[in-house]
């Protein structure tokens, strides 16, 4: 039963249930590296189970309090903790206001390399800022209007990709991967020039190492100012094919700061490289599913720019069995009302996405590879898989990543026997685990099929 505290305020947790929510859900997912991953954490949250850990933490809570929020008792700030589905679609559609998206421990991490950018912006601020990424981003397509330019691009690096695996032995891993997924992000953001520009997307991850301590590490000037002189350098060419061209193209004002959204682009293609790479391991484990891509690809291979919808779902699966944005975070901006009580303005709201992704209480599909749930439209009555998060601050980039993740996964499994390495990393008779290290994933690529 909820115990709602005599002051109408939400019910609070316990300090020894604060401490336990620290110490299951959010220490390991702050370790594992917020901004960027930490490899060797993801690797033995892997092996230690960390992640079902904390899914289970929260269920335990949610049986004591019921629907929640949840206020936690941290002395810094007040936390609320979202446990309830239709709490999600709220906390989601009321944003900006009531929710704000720029959370201070957001804005603090942020803050390290793109002060600017549109998720720590408020007001009149972030609704240019909002509509400048939803306009150069294409959200309202589901295939970018420079799809034309992009998809070639992909097929060229899918295809010196898969002939450098072949001359050293068959072997796909990660860093091979990523290689060519950042050369691909590179040439679609800033253009072909930048596609070897290694150093810039070393600048930013440093940057991002940095933004992982939020304001725990001071912030390195002279870092930032070398990462923006390079990114300059590059928007300023506004090269005919991408995005930066698209950019000075675009209307824009004094509030927009158009270079300061760029970052969160280059950044946020990381994740979307994981997901991939997760989204092959799914696929060669799961060999039905893979013959069924397999086909999509075949039956779309006369139309101009594909929408390989089943691609799409799986690399959608990929992010609802793993989140690689497991924290939605708001801010209150004014006092709110919930059935269990009140929440004071001010306090920071936390999703945990894995929570409502992985309940087995009430999914079936909780840990099975399931991409036909993502074949139909959902919507704010359905149960909350919020990858890209949802309402009016969802994933503007959402669609540009299924298009490029889908098609960099077809030109990978059309014509190659793709099969993990070692076959049972991940077994398609067993629960998909609560995490999959994409670092540590390998694939033997067979002989070119038909
Ligand atoms: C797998 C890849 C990605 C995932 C899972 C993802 C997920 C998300 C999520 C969950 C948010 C909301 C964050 C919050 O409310 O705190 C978000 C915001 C955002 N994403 Fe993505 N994203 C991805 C890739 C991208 C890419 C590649 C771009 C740009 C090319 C992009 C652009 C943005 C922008 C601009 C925002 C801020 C929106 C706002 O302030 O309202 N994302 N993304």
């Amino acid at each position: 039963m909820a115990r709602t505290p005599p002051d109408g305020t939400l019910p609070k947790a316990t300090v020894q249930e604060t401490i336990s929510i620290f110490s299951a859900v959010l220490i390991p997912t702050l370790a594992k590296g917020a901004i960027i991953r930490r490899p060797k954490v993801v690797g033995m949250s892997e092996r230690l189970g960390l992640d079902r850990r904390a899914v289970r933490r929260l269920q335990k809570l949610s049986e004591t309090y019921g629907d929640g929020p949840l206020l936690l008792r941290t002395p810094y700030k007040t936390m609320a903790l979202v446990l309830n589905p239709d709490h999600v679609h709220r906390v989601l559609e009321e944003t900006p206001e009531p929710f704000a998206t720029d959370e201070r421990t957001k804005r603090s991490a942020l803050a390290h390399f793109e002060p600017e950018v549109a998720l720590i912006s408020r007001g009149g601020e972030r609704a240019e800022r909002r509509r400048f990424n939803e306009a150069v981003l294409d959200m309202g397509h589901a295939v970018h209007c420079m799809a034309d330019r992009f998809l070639p691009v992909v097929d060229q690096e899918a295809q010196a990709l898969l002939k450098n695996v072949q001359e050293r032995g068959g072997m796909l891993d990660w860093d091979r991967f990523i290689e060519t997924w950042f050369r691909i992000v590179r040439r679609v953001v800033l253009g072909d020039s930048a596609r070897d520009d290694h150093e810039l997307t070393t600048l930013l991850g440093d940057l991002r190492a940095d933004a992982n301590w939020g304001f725990a590490r001071p912030k390195r000037k002279q870092l930032k100012e070398r990462f923006f002189e390079r990114l300059h350098s590059h928007l300023g060419r506004a090269e005919p094919g991408s995005l930066a061209a698209l950019m000075a193209n675009t209307r824009s004002n004094e509030k927009t700061a158009p270079a300061n959204q760029v970052p969160q682009w280059l950044f946020a293609f990381d994740p979307a490289g994981m997901a991939t790479f997760r989204a092959l391991g799914l696929l060669a484990a799961h060999r039905d599913h893979i013959e069924r891509a397999r086909a999509e690809i075949a039956s779309d291979k006369a139309t101009l720019h594909p929408e390989l919808n089943f691609l799409r779902a799986c690399v959608l699966e990929s992010l609802r069995l793993w989140p690689t944005s497991p924290m939605i975070l708001r801010e209150s901006t004014e006092p709110t009302h919930w059935a269990a009580g009140a929440m004071p303005a001010g306090t920071s709201i936390l999703v945990f996405a894995p929570y409502f992704h992985r309940d087995d209480r009430h999914l079936d599909y909780a840990d099975r590879f399931s991409p036909e749930l993502w074949l139909e439209p959902r919507d704010a009555k359905d149960w909350p898989l919020v990858p890209f998060s949802g309402g009016s601050g969802i994933c503007p980039g959402r669609h540009l990543v299924m298009l490029l993740t889908s098609t960099l996964l077809a030109r990978l499994i059309e014509h190659r026997d793709v099969r993990l390495e070692p076959p049972h990393r991940l077994d398609a008779s067993q629960p998909m685990p609560a995490l999959l290290d994409n670092y540590t994933l390998r694939f033997r690529l067979g002989e070119a099929r038909d």
